[in-house]
């Protein structure tokens, strides 16, 4: 199988503490991997160095997938609620690299942009200001703003956090139809869910290992983000 990521001793700081240290980690084309871990353990750090948003202090993460191919659902929902886009705009905004030298959208873009927006159950939005919508409603049109790339990387932080019951299951039916198809990589505190919709998980704390979701369970539910080669008992 194909590589699409791979780091090697990979580490970030911001400042003088590192936030990411040592990390080798590799992700095959088509995995989809959860991303679990402590509030500051560095998921989201992870991502942006993923996205080449953020430079490696040291070490190298590389990424062999076209830019234009790589979407991403960032963590939270901060917007300018008295900026005027409409929700169909901010859909098709995802694919402002296709913009024709006019400035127009063909009706394919549009038409594609209401699909993506079908598929998170917000049609009727279409033509309402982005600002007015809740924050799982603009959690689900930033999922249509990726998927209306058709992405082969789609990297999503925390997509269901501020959803309700529906909407999550909504997202996760999205991304089960897509699993294989398009690289996945999505960080959640949602284990159980997580557990049960990827091939993978990433156990980030300044530092990462793998573990596959059937392990996952004994290990998480001690509250240890433990190296599985640790054996369970040096913990009892
Ligand atoms: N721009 C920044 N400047 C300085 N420190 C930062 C910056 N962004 C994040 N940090 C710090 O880096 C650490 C990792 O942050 P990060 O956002 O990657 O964590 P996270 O795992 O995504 O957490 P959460 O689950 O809360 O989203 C935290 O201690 C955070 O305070
Ligand atoms: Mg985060």
């Amino acid at each position: 199988m194909t590589t699409v990521i791979q780091a090697n001793a990979l580490s970030f700081s911001y400042d003088l503490t590192p936030t990411l240290c040592n990390l080798f980690f590799e992700v095959k084309k088509g995995e989809f991997i959860g991303v679990i871990g402590p509030n500051g353990g560095g998921k989201t750090t992870l991502l942006k160095l993923i996205l080449g948003l953020l430079v490696p202090t040291s070490g190298k993460i590389e990424v062999w997938q076209n830019k234009n191919q790589i979407a991403y659902v960032p963590q939270s929902t901060k917007f300018d609620k008295q900026f005027p886009i409409s929700v169909i705009e901010v859909v098709l905004s995802g694919l402002l690299h296709l913009l024709p030298w006019h400035g127009f959208f063909s009706y394919q873009d549009k038409k594609k942009a209401l699909d993506a927006l079908d598929q998170v159950n917000l049609t009727e939005f279409a033509h309402h200001c982005f600002g007015e919508l809740s924050g799982g409603q603009a959690q689900r049109v930033l999922i249509a703003r990726a998927i209306v790339q058709s992405p082969e990387l789609l990297l999503l932080d925390e997509p269901t956090a501020s959803v309700d019951y529906q909407a999550k299951a909504d997202i996760y039916e999205i991304l089960q139809r897509i699993r294989g198809k398009v690289t996945l990589m999505m960080v959640t505190h949602d284990l159980g869910a997580a557990t049960s919709q990827v091939d993978r998980l990433f156990c980030v704390q300044k530092s990462l290992f793998s573990l596959k979701p059937d392990e996952v369970c004994k290990h998480y539910t001690m509250g240890l983000y433990q190296d599985p080669n640790i054996p369970l008992k040096a913990f009892q």
